[in-house]
């Protein structure tokens, strides 16, 4: 008997299984009732008394011997241990996927960074406003067309609160607080009514810049305007303005940067025609000083707005505006920022 003890123990010790199934066979084939380990129990019950004692201890080693082996097995399974055989563990890790800024993020660090260069500073106004600071102060006279310029979206039906529909109401906010010298850009979120598609949406984003002090000249917007176009798209590039208008500056103007992708020699991004527009801007209107409180007799300034997703796309070749907002990882990751 004790011979037949130490075989089963030597068995067990060479035991090993490769699943959590395996080892539960295990567990009923040894130590069940009917398992082999129990029949040795049956069988003592047939030995001499005399021999009962040593027999009886190896049985019970036997035992916890057979339970420990069991239990060990089972825990490799649990802790994942035998999950390493066959790999290899010398392998570098996986690596960790690190973020990118959104491409509107990088764009609109650059340009704060090129007009703070220039003394501008950052200012940041509500997104839902009323109607003085994004048109009556703007000298958009009421049921003046120039209103619908801009679909606006309003809140609870209440036509005196709304959305703001471009950055230029913070120049109001701004110019009723401060007294010039005002020097400042206004980055920020603008909504207006419009069907969504690849070249407009109803959510974007504005830059607006203005600058109010003693005499501010057209020549200083023109000569900060081309300073801004040569260190976004390139030092080569030159600038043109379109006479345009807008109620709140006179006169109004809008510019273009010759193409960066085809130095101006016409490609299907500027439809060929050597140029790209990518803002407005003009001479603040005295009506829109005297409408903040500001000495339009001593002060003059200009101003000037910016689509950032414009930019960004025509810096960048993006020819669909809705990937800004789809938030495509696979898109996202192919901007890279130094900040
Ligand atoms: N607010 C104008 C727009 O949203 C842009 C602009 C700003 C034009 C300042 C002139 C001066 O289109």
């Amino acid at each position: 008997m004790l011979n037949k003890i130490e075989n089963l123990k030597n068995e067990l010790s060479a035991l090993n299984v490769s699943g959590m199934n395996e080892v539960e066979e295990l567990r009923i084939k040894y130590l069940s009732k009917k398992g082999i380990i129990g029949k040795f129990f049956d069988e003592f019950k047939t030995i001499p008394p005399e021999q009962k004692r040593a027999i009886g201890a190896a049985l019970n080693e036997l035992k916890q011997f057979a339970t420990d082996k069991i239990n060990s097995l089972k825990e490799s399974f649990e802790s994942g241990d035998n999950d390493a055989h066959g790999l290899d563990l010398t392998l570098p890790g996986e690596p960790l996927s690190i973020g990118t800024r959104h491409p509107l993020s990088i764009v609109r660090k650059e340009i704060i960074d090129i007009f703070s260069r220039l003394g501008f500073v950052v200012l940041e106004g509500p997104e839902i406003e009323d109607d003085w600071h994004v048109f009556s102060a703007l000298n958009f006279p009421p049921e003046h067309p120039a209103r619908d310029m801009q679909d606006t979206f309003f809140i609870e039906k209440n036509p005196d609160v709304l959305l703001r529909t471009h950055t230029s109401s913070v120049q109001v906010r701004v110019m009723e607080k401060e007294q010039p010298p005002i020097r400042a850009i206004f980055p920020g979120r603008v909504f207006r009514n419009e069907a969504i598609s690849a070249r407009a949406h109803c959510i974007f984003h504005q830059v607006e810049g203005l600058y109010v002090d003693e005499n501010v000249s057209f020549a200083d917007m023109k000569q900060t305007l081309l300073y801004f176009a040569r260190e976004m798209f390139g030092e080569k590039s030159e600038i043109r303005l379109r006479p345009s208008y807008f109620p709140f500056t006179e006169p109004s103007a809008e510019m273009d940067v010759s193409c960066s992708i085809c130095s101006g020699k016409g490609c299907n991004v500027c439809k060929y025609t050597g140029w790209l527009e990518i803002l407005g801007c003009g001479m603040v209107d005295p009506n829109v000083l005297d409408f903040c409180n500001i000495d339009n007799k001593k002060y003059t300034g200009f101003a000037f707005g910016m689509g950032i997703e414009r930019i960004t796309m025509l810096k960048y070749g993006v020819k669909d505006l809705r990937l800004f907002f789809e938030n495509d990882v696979r898109f996202l990751k192919q901007f890279h920022s130094a900040f």
